[in-house]
């Protein structure tokens, strides 16, 4: 209760809002952010430099601006990026706690998958075994070392093994991280029945390596299967893929 106090009134500052990319152009841009860098994926070359300017003149906090040039290609699945802002294309981005550096020219990332990655994160015991038949950057290898498990890491892509190693180092865990550049179907037979967990997040190709999954597999093994498929029948192909073990025919 105010009992001897005096009520006073006065104007106070207004607020300053961010300004957002919108608040310069005449449309909505899409984009996403990655670290300290804006990912865009624009046809028109003027449009991209118009959405490139607008981001760097916002208040948001970022440096870099690129342009998605390619899909994804071949087997590393890495891109061609246009760069419109920035000095170079690695960055550094922040995930459920965990950091990772990596150069978005060298190897595949993307952020879009960091609820999913959390989800199976939370459901890894310390101590278990977990093998990543196709890690990247480690964005599951890393937080499930922090969650205490004993990882491998397997992927072809040279640059995304050094920063896998890299990003283990970042986040105190690389006692727990092997790290190890090759082609999985010549590693698995070197930690056959060894796995409680298998990830496997190759969509499109992951049925060509259920054979070296079934060998990495331990007696009681989770298996994390990744795949993109038709919405009519999305989860069958995958399905029928693990229980034969071999390229489903749909
Ligand atoms: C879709 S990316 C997933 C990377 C990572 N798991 C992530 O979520 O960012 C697939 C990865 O598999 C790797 N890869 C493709 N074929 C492979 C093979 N035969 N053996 C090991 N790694 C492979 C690619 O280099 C690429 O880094």
């Amino acid at each position: 209760m105010l009992e001897d106090g005096e009520i006073v009134s006065r104007t106070v500052d207004e607020r300053d809002t961010q300004t957002t990319p919108a608040d310069l152009l005449a449309f909505e841009p899409s984009y996403e952010r990655l670290g300290r860098a804006a990912l865009i994926d624009e046809d028109d070359s003027e449009r991209a430099r118009e959405i490139a300017d607008a981001i760097l003149e916002s208040d948001l906090p970022v440096e870099t601006v690129l342009n998605k040039a390619s899909k994804v290609k071949g087997e590393t699945r890495v891109r061609d990026w246009e760069l419109l802002a920035g000095e170079d294309t690695e960055v550094v981005h922040r995930e459920y706690g965990c950091e990772f550096v990596l150069d978005l020219a060298e190897v595949y990332f993307s952020p879009r998958l960091a609820t999913e990655r959390h989800r199976v994160a939370t459901k890894v015991d310390a101590g278990e075994h977990a093998f990543d038949m196709f890690a990247g950057v480690g964005p599951f290898v890393v937080p499930f070392a922090n969650h205490g498990a004993e990882c491998v890491g397997v992927d072809i892509n040279a640059d995304a093994i050094d920063y896998l190693r890299e990003n283990a180092r970042r986040n105190g865990v690389e006692d727990r991280v092997t790290a190890i550049n090759d082609d999985v179907h010549d590693v698995a037979t070197d930690y056959e029945g060894w796995a409680d967990r298998i990830v496997m997040n190759l969509p499109h190709s992951a049925d060509e390596f259920l054979e070296a999954a079934v060998t990495l597999a331990g007696d009681d093994c989770v298996l994390h299967y990744y795949d993109i498929q038709h919405e009519d029948d999305p989860f069958g192909p995958g399905e029928r893929a693990i229980l034969c073990g071999r390229r489903a025919r749909v």
